[in-house]
């Protein structure tokens, strides 16, 4: 039995502020278990309890959703037959015992990569179906070309002779070697393959988005923090590659450059 808030179980799966909280209970629109509750601070049970705000039924969880800011030569795996896996770099008290990568990245690439012992969520994340868009930092050996953007839109073939589905791709402003893709499928080392059909290799890859999931700038190499249920949602959304390219492709990239350079 989990003891905890109502204002805080609301506020972690909602856009609600404490403030707001307080003042929708006040006025009998949050029911628990089918009983209006007017004080926002009572304690419910996070795993049973049935609460409702303004008609809409949120769901009491008892996955954890950790997202890490994966480091170089760490194995998304597991099991730890080919080298450290990710795990690891989970601290004890948020680990449970199904927890398991919810994605794969290479051992020498970095960034946002979704741990949780949810099944069912990983199984939709990974689904190609689902299509979710993942944005990649990415360090090329060779200068960037223009031609790129149309043959990624178009689908880029990988030398096995599978076709991508369309991607986005734009360079840097000031600098040939940095690119920004954005892909929705997950196949085996797919920016790299995709970069090395035009002819190019990719030195460095982070990741730094799933869906509308940004990796956080606060979040070191190697940090990971617990998601909230309105952050796992967000993975599930679109992001904005144009407003992402403006907005934070200068600084994702810098970091790039200052961590491994
Ligand atoms: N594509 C790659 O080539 N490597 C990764 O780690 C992720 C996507």
């Amino acid at each position: 039995m989990a003891q905890i808030r109502l204002d805080k179980f609301i506020s972690e799966r909602t856009e609600y502020s404490r403030s707001q909280i307080k003042e929708l209970a006040a006025k009998g629109k949050i029911t628990v278990d089918g009983t209006a509750v007017k004080r926002s601070d009572t304690k419910i049970d996070s795993d049973t309890a049935a609460v409702n705000v303004c008609g809409q039924e949120l769901k009491s969880s008892r996955y954890r959703y950790i997202l890490l800011n994966k480091p170089q030569g760490y194995v998304c795996s597991t099991d730890d037959k080919d080298g450290e896996t990710v795990l690891k770099l989970i601290p004890q008290e948020m680990r449970t015992k199904g927890m398991f990568p919810a994605g794969r990245l290479d051992k020498d690439s970095t960034g946002a990569l979704l741990i949780t012992d949810d099944g069912e969520l990983a199984h939709q994340i990974l689904s190609p179906r689902r299509k979710i868009t993942k944005i990649y930092i990415v360090k090329l050996a060779r200068p960037f070309e223009n031609n790129y953007i149309n043959k990624f839109a178009e689908g880029i073939k990988l030398a096995d002779g599978e076709t991508c589905l369309p991607a986005r791709v734009k360079s840097a402003e000031n600098s040939d070697k940095l690119a920004m893709i954005e892909i929705c499928e997950g196949k085996y080392h797919q920016v790299k393959r995709m970069f090395a059909a035009v002819g190019n290799h990719v030195e460095r890859l982070a990741r730094v988005s799933l869906g509308a999931l940004i990796l956080p700038e606060k979040l070191a190499i190697g940090e990971c923090m617990e998601l909230l249920h309105k952050d796992v949602e967000n993975l599930f959304k679109p992001q904005d590659f144009d407003l992402f390219y403006s907005q934070f492709f200068p600084v994702f990239s810098a970091n790039l450059i200052n961590n491994y350079l």
